[in-house]
């Protein structure tokens, strides 16, 4: 490595590392010092102007801004530019046939209530029913008991219960179900709509200044727990929503379409998924 005693051009990222002192976090030293030189490489590449600089800095001001208890610009920000799905993808490699992970999404609840199975999880009377279920499996095909199988999804409106509390019923399309014996879990939903991230701050001017758009496919969430296994944080997807290809924050991948068949009866569709753990 050069070591420059002063700041060059050339050996800026040199420079600034050469800094750190020698009793620190190793990882810590490892992953500034990569992303030090990666940040110096990326303005070199550009050609970074001093107008560009300012106009990140200030984006990155109103992001941080914006930010809430209720709202969170920098994750959706790492959301869109693809950052949330490859860290998620690096720290959850999993045999073929396991369930893959997607985003989690900002708008999960703690303690939804443990509802039993069957339950409808519409409050607000909108939208088509669908009738969910499958069963919770190991590896090898066997059941697993006492699974949580956690649901949130957007109402026929498109919009979340946390993000109209004045409007929709508390828990609103929400619930956890916990598997028995037989691993099987059923609830009736309705079934989801597409919508658009909340589009009104920094990140969707950004995504309007490349040309994006701000839409989700149709989807419903699920975090699936169980003793001895390694979590999955997850959606299913209907496979014939048009924004399927271009998921605003890349959450899509083939193995989470879940067919969606029309029936006849209470409910108006039924979309049948099997999650598939690994143990921890
Ligand atoms: C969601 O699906 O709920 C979501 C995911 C990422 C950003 C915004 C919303
Ligand atoms: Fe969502």
């Amino acid at each position: 490595m050069t070591k420059e005693s002063h700041f060059t051009e050339r050996g800026s990222a040199e420079a600034v590392n050469a800094r750190m002192g020698d009793d620190i976090n190793p990882r810590l030293a490892e992953v500034m010092a990569s992303l030090v030189r990666h940040l110096h490489a990326f303005a070199k590449d550009v050609d970074l102007s001093q107008d560009e600089w300012e106009l990140a800095i200030d984006f990155l001001t109103r992001t941080g801004q914006i930010c809430s208890e209720e709202r969170q610009e920098f994750i959706l920000l790492s959301d869109t530019l693809g950052f949330s799905m490859l860290v998620d993808a690096i720290n959850n490699r999993r045999p073929s046939g396991a369930t893959e992970n997607t985003v989690f999404g900002p708008f999960h609840v703690d303690g939804a209530p443990i509802r039993k199975m069957g339950d409808n999880i519409c409050f607000d009377g909108k939208g088509e029913s669908c009738l969910y279920q499958g069963c919770v499996l190991d590896r090898a095909g066997v059941p697993i008991e006492g699974a949580i199988v956690d649901v949130w999804s957007d109402n026929a409106d498109g919009y979340y219960d946390v993000q109209q509390p004045d409007v929709q019923p508390k828990f609103n399309n929400r619930g956890r179900f916990i598997t028995g014996a037989d691993g099987v879990y059923r609830f009736v939903g309705i079934k989801p709509v597409s919508y658009p991230i909340p589009d009104d701050g920094p990140v969707g001017k950004m995504l309007a200044a490349l040309g994006r758009h701000p839409n989700r496919p149709a989807h419903l969430h699920f975090l699936v727990t169980a003793q001895g296994y390694q979590k999955i944080v997850t959606h299913i997807f209907d496979g014939k929503d048009k924004w399927l290809a271009s998921d605003a924050v890349f959450g899509v991948k083939q193995s989470l379409i879940a067919p969606f068949e029309p029936v006849e009866g209470d409910t108006k569709w039924r979309a049948d998924f099997d999650f598939v753990m690994c143990e921890m």
